[in-house]
């Protein structure tokens, strides 16, 4: 279906949880959320019934995400449902890896074709602070598990955030060197409540092409990323730019967050709910949402936050 702004809406974001093993800084408060009743979020049938009707209406991509997607103790079993469904043609994820070690065979199995995979440092100590309590060995054995599966892509994506990773930005290139992995540089994105990041944690992703010589354009991949290689890499690099270059104009997604929200914009307050309601009227839903998609999201910047009263654990990124 396309949008009022003749953009055609392809892609949809499902937050499966808002619950998280880790606590990233930026991501959320550190004594986690206030935990919502069960009877307030989509059950699995209701958030088979949402894809099936937004795959009605033209989506043909799936990412599951978060919180955390792999901490719902049926995440294997809803990937299987969702790559069922007519019309979804590709099922992916992202998650911060911690439990891929038991869980990327089954997910592979169940018809995940591509995962994102969150990693900020390769500092054991810096990987502790950010997440305040994770540890890197667990995301970089749940790296290799998923390697060993034969995802058709696996991407890493790294929260670039000043005085914190920007003096390990090669360091973190350099993993497409070794592996056939994609690293994407993120620029932090100011959230409702979360993190009290001061000015300088906010640097934009020319800082990237700054620090690394003999990065070669590439085409696009569809995605939000620009993307570059080193001529000798198995991997791309990839900016992604929300703060000082926004993309809104290409936008093709929309979001349903874990509590039955269609968030038609990521950084916009609107929000419709499709908690209790059948196929049918989800349909419908979906569809004034995806009309009322706004144009942009707005200014975005260290003094001027999202207007998404959410934090990004609440929202699937
Ligand atoms: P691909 O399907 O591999 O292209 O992944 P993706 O970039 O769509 O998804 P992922 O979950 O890996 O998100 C990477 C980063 O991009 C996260 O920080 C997201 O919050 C951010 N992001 C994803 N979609 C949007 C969007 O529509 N707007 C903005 N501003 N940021 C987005
Ligand atoms: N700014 C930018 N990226 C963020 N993510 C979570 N919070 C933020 C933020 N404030 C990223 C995570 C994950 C993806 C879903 O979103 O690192 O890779
Ligand atoms: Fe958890 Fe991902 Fe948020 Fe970190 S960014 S707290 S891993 S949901």
């Amino acid at each position: 279906m396309v949008d009022s702004y003749g953009r055609k809406i392809t892609y949809l974001r499902l937050s499966v949880t808002e619950l998280c093993n880790l606590r990233c800084r930026y991501c959320m408060p550190e004594d986690g959320i206030c935990k919502k009743r069960h009877e307030e979020m989509l059950t699995q049938e209701e958030m088979v019934a949402a894809v099936k009707a937004a795959a009605s209406l033209g989506v043909t991509k799936l990412r599951i995400t978060g919180g955390e997607p792999l901490v719902k103790p049926n995440i294997v079993s809803l990937c299987r449902d969702m790559a069922e469904i007519d019309g979804i043609r590709e099922i992916c994820l992202t998650t911060n890896g911690t439990l891929l070690p038991e869980l990327a065979g089954p997910l592979r199995k169940a018809g995940v074709k591509r995962l994102n995979i969150s990693l900020d440092t390769l500092n054991a100590e810096k990987y502790h602070m950010i997440t305040r309590n994770g540890t890197l060995s667990e995301v970089l054995r749940g790296i290799e598990a998923a390697l060993k599966e034969g995802f058709e892509k696996i991407k890493i994506n790294t929260v670039l955030i000043g005085g914190f990773n920007d003096d390990e930005i090669a360091e973190l290139a350099d993993l497409t060197r070794r592996e056939a992995i994609d690293v994407r540089f993120i620029e932090l994105m100011p959230m409702y409540d979360s993190g009290d990041f001061g000015q300088e944690a906010f640097i934009p992703y020319t800082v990237v092409t700054e620090k690394l010589s003999g990065l070669e354009p590439v085409p696009a991949d569809g995605g939000v990323a620009k993307l570059f290689r080193f001529s000798d890499a198995k991997g791309n690099i990839g900016l992604i730019s929300p703060v000082s270059a926004h993309f809104c104009a290409e936008c093709n997604r929309i979001r349903i967050t874990a509590d039955g929200k269609i968030k038609p914009c990521l950084h916009s307050e609107d929000e419709i709910s499709i908690k209790g309601m059948n196929g049918q009227q989800m349909r419908e839903t979906i569809r004034t949402a995806i009309l009322e998609k706004p144009e942009w999201h707005g200014e975005l910047s260290y003094r001027q936050r999202s207007r998404a009263k959410r934090n990004m654990n609440q929202i699937g990124g």
